[in-house]
């Protein structure tokens, strides 16, 4: 089974990256012939500097080892030294519609209210599609927020096999049962992201242990008392129970019923306890990591 997944190196990961993907990233690199790719590519679509964005691709490569990305069990590499990636996205843009490209959700929501919208964030989707397509990818393991454009990178591998026969597999989307979408803790309607969130609402997967407490005591919870899963009466609830269910591996069912006459307090505490310990190791081995640059 062949596995492909994305990710930018901008912009500091949080736990939702974590959860939503690269949690799944290691997990499906022990089932499949996994690639991981660093898309510093679809990083110079919006603003940027090219010495940071070099160092912070060399902070992705850390972290992801650092999370358990092991380069012997899967390819991981940066999407900018493969130059089939940006070919395959001018060949696929001939088989693209440009209204299907100005429907994509994140195009609106990046380009919205900015002076200088460039043509590479309209494209963005069609490089994408390309990176997935070039490897006859079986699994895409994303988070929710990328459903769109897997379904483009689908419907763009359909139109280029009925036009000219068969030739890329057409790949299907993995999308964790829980924690698809992480919300920011402080607006919880709102997905959690270091570009659109909050950044008290946004924990970092670097973050130091009192931050990580801190950031989920302050969270912000609804009203009534009862500690239930319910997103759309109580998205600031259910994003906690949510969280608290992948780390502590027990399902949304069980973290319900264990609050029994406990209330929001205890659920703040816990989740962020929870979320501390594993990531505790993480801080050293990602410095250690990170120090030997040559080596990255
Ligand atoms: P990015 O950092 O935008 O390249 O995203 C990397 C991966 O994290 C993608 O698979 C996203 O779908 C996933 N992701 C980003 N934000 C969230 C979130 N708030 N909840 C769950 N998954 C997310
Ligand atoms: N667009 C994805 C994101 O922002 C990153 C990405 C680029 C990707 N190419 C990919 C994800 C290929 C999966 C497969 O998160």
């Amino acid at each position: 089974m062949r596995v492909f997944s994305g990710i930018q190196p901008t912009g500091a990961k949080h736990i939702g990256n974590y959860i939503g993907a690269m949690r799944q990233y290691v997990a499906t690199q022990e089932q499949g012939d996994a690639f991981f790719c660093i898309v510093n590519l679809h990083s110079i679509t919006v603003d940027y500097e090219p010495q940071d964005l070099h160092e912070r691709s060399l902070d992705l490569a850390a972290l992801l080892i650092a999370v358990g990305l092991d380069p012997e069990r899967c390819t991981l590499f940066i999407q900018s030294h493969v130059t089939a990636h940006p070919e395959a996205a001018w060949l696929l843009s001939a088989v693209t519609g440009f209204g299907q490209l100005g429907r994509m959700t994140q195009f609106k929501e990046k380009g919205e209210g900015k002076e200088f919208v460039s043509a590479g964030l309209f494209t963005y989707p069609v490089l994408m599609a390309g990176d997935i397509l070039l490897y006859q990818t079986d699994v895409v393991p994303i988070g929710d927020d990328q459903r769109q454009h897997l379904e483009l990178a689908r419907d763009i591998a359909q139109r280029f096999n009925s036009r000219f026969g068969e030739t890329f597999k057409v790949p299907d989307g993995v999308y964790p049962e829980v924690g698809a979408r992480i919300m920011d803790l402080q607006e919880p309607t709102k997905k959690m992201s270091t570009t659109g969130g909050t950044p008290q609402g946004t924990v970092l997967v670097l973050d130091p242990p009192d931050v990580i407490r801190r950031k989920f005591k302050t969270a912000v919870t609804d009203s009534g008392r009862d500690v239930r899963y319910a997103p759309g009466e109580k998205p600031g609830v259910s994003n906690l129970i949510e969280i608290l269910s992948v780390a502590s591996g027990a399902p949304i069912a069980d973290v319900e019923s264990s609050y029994g006459g406990r209330g929001y307090g205890d659920l703040k505490g816990d989740v962020g306890e929870a979320v501390v310990e594993p990531f505790r190791p993480l801080h050293e081995q990602d410095a250690q990591l990170r120090a030997h640059q040559a080596g990255l």
